[in-house]
C-alpha cells in the first residue's frame, strides 16, 4: 500500500500561524484602549463567586428601625392576599387591615443614619419596598375608581432610600432576588446548594422555588461576567493568542448560556404554573399592572409621585441578561440594520423595555451597563474583522437565542396559559368555573393582550428579543 505522507507536526503548526498572520494583516489595527481604563467588576459591587448578588446580605435593620422589621415580620403572619377569596385568605382580612392602619399611623422615620453603608440601604429598600406590596394587595379589590394610597410612613423614605440607591421605589428583582437570597448555612458561602430566601409573599415552597431558580442564573452568569471584565483587560486583541482566548472564552460563554436555559427551565419541577400565577404572581403587580387606564398608584407626602417608576418586578431587571446582551451587541431597540428584517410584530413591540428595565436596577449595576456599553472594543464588529472568531461569536448568540425561545415558552406556559385557568378557591364550584371560563373567553376574543408584570404586551415583546437576537448573527 502507498505510503501517506502528512505534514510535519511542527509544519501544520507553520501552516497555521502564517494563515492567521495573513488574516491579520489584511485586518485594520484594532487594539482597543489600553488596559489601563478597563475597570474592574469590584467597582460595580460584581462578585467573582456570585455575581451580582452580595456575598453577605445584612439580615436586619437596627433597632431603630424596628417598626419596618416587625411590620414584615407580622404581614407574613397577618396579612393576606385581597383578591384570594378562600376562606383560610378571608379569615385574616380584619388582621390585615389592621396590619394596615399600624402603617398608616406609624412612625415617619429618618433614612439619615444609614446613608453611606451600601448594605443597610439596600435592606431598607428591601424592607420598605415588600411593605408596600403587602400593603397594596392586601387591599380587597373594589368598584371604586380611586388611586391607591401608599401611605407616607413608607412612601417618603423608601423614594429617599432610592433615589441614594439609583433604583426605582417599588419592589424590583434585586428585591425579590439579589437581596433576599441568604446562604441556608451561615456558615458557607451563598452557592446554588446553600441558599434560602428570607421573605416569601406566599410563603409556598413554589416561590421559593422560583427564586431559586433565578438566584441560580445569577450564580452561574458571574462566570460570564468575568469573561467580560477579562476580555476589556487584554492588551492587544490582534495577538494569535489573544484571538485564541477569545474564541475559547466565547464558546465557554455558549454552554454557560445553555446551562442557564436548562436552569430557567428547571422551574417547572418545582413551582406550579398555577399556584404561580394565583397565589404568587398578583403580589408582584406594580401601579401600571392593570393597563395605562387603571388609577395607578398615589406615594403620599411625595412630590411628583406621577412621574416615579411603579412597575412591578421581573426577572427583565437581571442584571445578568442585560450585560451579556450589550457585550454581545444584541439590538433590542431595532436601531442597526439587520437581517432579517424585522416582523410586524416586532416592529410593534416595546422596544424601550429592556432599557426602562434598567431604571429598576441599583445604580452601581446601571453603571456597570453603561461601562460595557461604552466599550471602544464592541466584540460583534471585532468578530465581524477576525474570521476565525465569527464561528465562535455566533455560538454565543445561537445559544441566547435558544435560550430566549426556551423562555418564552416558560413565560406562556406560566402567564398566558394560565391566564385562562380559574384559581383554586372557584374550581369547587362548577357553576362559578364556567362563569370564569366565559369571562376570560370574552376577553380573550376582544384580543385584549396578556400582559408581564411590568404592564407590557409579553408575547410580542418575548418574541422581539429572540429575534432580535438571531439578527445579530454574522452572515
Ligand atoms: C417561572 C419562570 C419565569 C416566568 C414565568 C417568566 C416570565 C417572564 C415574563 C412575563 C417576562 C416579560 C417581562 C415582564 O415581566 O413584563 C419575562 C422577561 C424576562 N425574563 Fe423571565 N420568567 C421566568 C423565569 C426567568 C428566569 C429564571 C430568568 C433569568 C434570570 C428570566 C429572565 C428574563 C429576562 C432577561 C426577561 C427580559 C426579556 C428577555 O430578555 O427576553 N426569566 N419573563
Amino acid at each position: 500500500m502507498e505510503a501517506t505522507y502528512l505534514p510535519a507536526p511542527h509544519h501544520i503548526l507553520r501552516l497555521a500561524v502564517s494563515s492567521l498572520n495573513d488574516v491579520f494583516s489584511t485586518l485594520k489595527t484594532y487594539t482597543g484602549p489600553e488596559s489601563a481604563k478597563a475597570r474592574s467588576n469590584a467597582e460595580f459591587e460584581i462578585y467573582t463567586q456570585t455575581g451580582f448578588v452580595p456575598r453577605s446580605p445584612l439580615r436586619r435593620l437596627p433597632v431603630s428601625f424596628d417598626f419596618w422589621e416587625r411590620a414584615l415580620e407580622r404581614a407574613h403572619k397577618d396579612i393576606s392576599l385581597g383578591e384570594d377569596d378562600t376562606d383560610a385568605a378571608v379569615s385574616k382580612r380584619v388582621s390585615s387591615e389592621k396590619w394596615r392602619e399600624n402603617i398608616r399611623k406609624g412612625p415617619l422615620l429618618s433614612i439619615q443614619s444609614l446613608v453611606g453603608d451600601m448594605r443597610k440601604l439596600q435592606r431598607a429598600h428591601m424592607v420598605l419596598a415588600w411593605l408596600v406590596q403587602f400593603y397594596v394587595h392586601s387591599i380587597p379589590p373594589s368598584s371604586s375608581k380611586s388611586a391607591i394610597v401608599v401611605p407616607r410612613t413608607l412612601a417618603i423614605p423608601l423614594v429617599t432610600v432610592s433615589k441614594i440607591l439609583g433604583i426605582a421605589p417599588i419592589l424590583t428583582y434585586a428585591d425579590t432576588v439579589l437581596w433576599n437570597v441568604a446562604p441556608k448555612d451561615p456558615d458557607y458561602p451563598i452557592s446554588a446548594e446553600n441558599m434560602t430566601f428570607q421573605h416569601l409573599f406566599s410563603g409556598t415552597d413554589d416561590e421559593e422555588a422560583f427564586y431559586t431558580t433565578s438566584a441560580a442564573v445569577e450564580l452561574r452568569g458571574a462566570e460570564i461576567l468575568q469573561i467580560i471584565e477579562e476580555y476589556h483587560r487584554l492588551p492587544n486583541l490582534t495577538e494569535v493568542t489573544t484571538v485564541a482566548k477569545i474564541a475559547n472564552d466565547l464558546r465557554r460563554v455558549a454552554t454557560i448560556i445553555a446551562e442557564i436555559s436548562d436552569i430557567v427551565q428547571s422551574v417547572r419541577a418545582q413551582c406550579d404554573p398555577h399556584v404561580f400565577y394565583w397565589a404568587i404572581r398578583p403580589w408582584y403587580k406594580g401601579a401600571d399592572a392593570d393597563g395605562p387606564d387603571s388609577p395607578g398608584w398615589v406615594y403620599e407626602g411625595v412630590e411628583n409621585t406621577k412621574s416615579l417608576d411603579l412597575s412591578g418586578p421581573s426577572a427583565g431587571q437581571t442584571p445578568v441578561m442585560h450585560g451579556l446582551d450589550i457585550w454581545l451587541d444584541i439590538d433590542h431597540k431595532l436601531k442597526q440594520r439587520r437581517a432579517p428584517a424585522p416582523s410586524e410584530d416586532n416592529k410593534r413591540a416595546d422596544h424601550g423595555f429592556m432599557e426602562r428595565m434598567r431604571r429598576y436596577m441599583p445604580g452601581t449595576h446601571q453603571e456597570y451597563l453603561r461601562y460595557v456599553e461604552s466599550s471602544p472594543r464592541p466584540i460583534r464588529d471585532l468578530a465581524r474583522q477576525v474570521p476565525a472568531l465569527r464561528e465562535p461569536y455566533n455560538t454565543a448568540v445561537a445559544a441566547l437565542k435558544k435560550m430566549r425561545d426556551a423562555h418564552i415558552r416558560i413565560a406562556c406556559l406560566y402567564v398566558v396559559t394560565m391566564s385562562k385557568s380559574t384559581p383554586a378557591s372557584r374550581k369547587g364550584c362548577p357553576m362559578i368555573a364556567m362563569m370564569e371560563r366565559m369571562k376570560k373567553e370574552e376577553s380573550s376574543s376582544t384580543k385584549a393582550p396578556v400582559r408581564g408584570t411590568g404592564g407590557n404586551e409579553l408575547s410580542t415583546l418575548l418574541k422581539a428579543g429572540r429575534d432580535a437576537t438571531q439578527r445579530a448573527m454574522i452572515n
